[in-house]
């Protein structure tokens, strides 16, 4: 069983060096917040980036992140108040709230009240729970805290920095709780949800990412049978990632009923309809798991093609490969379909259909563009197993693996835009832009409709292509850019240690 780290020093960063002086303020504003307290511990998560396999998690198809070195991090003392204050270094833009605690976990989120401090209290109820399962009958008190953030995951970036500040979050309450040591398993599987208090019906790639990340190694994220990530390296040295944020931001929350969540209850009702038509309904083992109660595409997979463990990925190709083909012959209204139609092919009434597929996630649409949402996962999962192929067999021809990896991505960023309509113009201009200047693939990571691109590239090719993405996109596109906003925008990739605690023995060891 892998433990969450516990580490006395920041030698968990590539650069130690370069993140001292981040620590340093954050001291800093922890003392003027909070004069008469000391810092007892740190915890820590940081955001991630998906190389491949995006808007499948929730269908439960494994997919390709790494954790990277832009995090969430809080330092944390505690008392026997009822409260918990958050504080934030920017004190502009998340200003200290107080959260109160009772003896039990039903914390309400407000969400027509839109703050920083719920997604606290999405990371505060998941821990609440763990706490309740741990002491079984027994009570149980929560501390209280005071804590003061510092995050420097973009927010909108697509880089996941809801999960990296729920998962640092849970990470504090459950440590300052007692909680001195947690599984990833355990972690993970708590904060998963988390968001879902919030609205969003997300998958668990993010969380996941966040906890299992390994400095220097990517991750091979499975939801089925067992959630977990495997931490593996990259077969090429000079391989290199940018990131590079759109600067359009991407509001997940505010955007769900009409952009994430829709996608999920899409698919949600082409699993059920997918499971009616091929025979799979009511099939022992295949149990209706999806965020919103119906068959899920990996479920309707299993059911068709039988069962598939995860990891042999030859097999696992094989029956994407016979569900790319059904999908086409199955579902039929490649228009979209209406409710109308959904409910004749369904055999329910209009009313049966609200109640069971739009009544859980509230959602805004035309038609239900059932036959390309599946046709998305089933490319795209097949995709994902494709590049654990090639990243895991020896590279004979460096120039050969750029070309497929790339193509894999690019093949992606295709089905995201045309598919699954999660890309737009100025995302695949930037793609455009860095497929002509040294990127072998591009791919818009994360939910998107905005936030940032990966680029796969070489060392050598690495300046011209990050010049040439600020000449032609950043200065162009935004003429009054900073040059701290240009080097802000271009992200470190270098895949990172996941979610740590640290103990305030660092803090003697800032100075120097
Ligand atoms: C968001 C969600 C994830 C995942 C991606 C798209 O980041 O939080 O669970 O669905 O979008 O792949």
């Amino acid at each position: 069983m892998s433990l969450v780290p516990y580490f006395n020093d920041l030698s968990f960063y590539s650069d130690p060096s370069a993140h001292k002086s981040r620590y340093a303020s954050l001291v800093k504003s922890f003392k003027s917040n909070f004069p008469d307290d000391k810092i007892e511990f740190f915890a820590r998560s940081p955001g991630r980036v998906n190389l491949i396999g995006d808007h499948i998690d929730y269908n439960y198809f494994p997919v390709l992140p790494m954790a990277i070195e832009v995090d969430v991090v809080a330092a944390v003392s505690t008392n026997d108040s009822s409260f918990i204050i958050i504080s934030n270094t920017d004190s502009d833009k998340f200003p200290q709230e107080k959260v109160a605690i009772g003896q039990d976990s039903d914390f309400v989120i407000d969400r027509e009240h839109h703050t920083w401090a719920n997604y606290f209290k999405c990371g505060l109820i998941v821990a609440a729970k763990f706490l309740q399962e741990k002491s079984g009958e027994g009570k149980y008190k929560l501390k209280g805290m005071n804590i003061t953030f510092s995050g420097i995951v973009p927010t909108g970036g697509g880089l996941s920095s809801s999960a990296a500040f729920c998962v640092a979050s849970t990470l504090a309450v459950l440590h300052a709780n007692g909680v001195k040591e947690i599984s990833k398993a355990d972690l993970t599987r708590i904060t998963v949800v988390s968001e879902h208090y919030l609205g969003l019906n997300n998958g668990g790639m993010d969380q996941c990412a966040s906890v299992y990340g390994e400095q220097g190694k990517a991750l091979f994220i499975e939801f089925q049978p067992q959630l977990k990530g495997t931490p593996f390296e990259f077969p090429v040295k000079n391989l290199t990632f940018v990131i590079t944020n759109s600067l359009q931001v991407s509001n997940k929350y505010e955007t769900a009923p009409i952009h994430y969540n829709l996608r999920v209850v899409e698919m949600a009702i082409a699993g059920d309809l997918l499971a009616k038509k091929l025979g799979v309904e009511g099939k022992p083992g295949i149990a209706r798991d999806s965020n919103v109660d119906t068959y899920s595409l990996r479920g309707v997979m299993e059911g068709y093609c039988g069962p598939w463990d995860g990891e042999n990925l030859k097999e696992g190709a094989a029956k994407l490969s016979k569900m790319i083909d059904v999908v086409s012959k199955t579902l039929t209204e490649k228009k979209g379909y209406t409710v109308e139609q959904c409910c004749k092919e369904l055999g329910i009434t209009a009313e049966e259909f609200h109640l069971k597929y739009l009544e859980k996630i509230p959602v805004k649409f035309d038609v239900l563009k059932l036959y390309q949402r599946s046709l998305h996962v089933y490319r795209e999962s097949l995709r994902v197993l494709q590049t654990l192929q090639l990243l895991s067999s020896p590279v004979e021809d460096e120039s050969k693996f750029f070309q497929a990896f790339g193509s894999l991505m690019n093949e992606s960023q295709h089905d995201l835009d045309v598919l699954n309509e999660s890309s737009n113009s100025k995302l695949n201009e930037i793609c455009a832009i860095a497929l002509d200047n040294g990127a072998y693939g591009s791919r818009v990571t994360g939910a998107g409709w905005g936030g940032s691109i990966v680029h796969l590239t070489s060392t050598e090719n690495l300046p011209r292509l990050t010049s040439s993405l600020i000449d032609t996109y950043y200065k162009r596109e935004f003429p009054q850019i900073k040059e701290e906003e240009i080097q802000e925008a271009v992200i470190d990739s270098k895949p990172a240690t996941g979610s740590c605690l640290l103990s305030a023995e660092i803090i003697d060891k800032l100075v120097n």
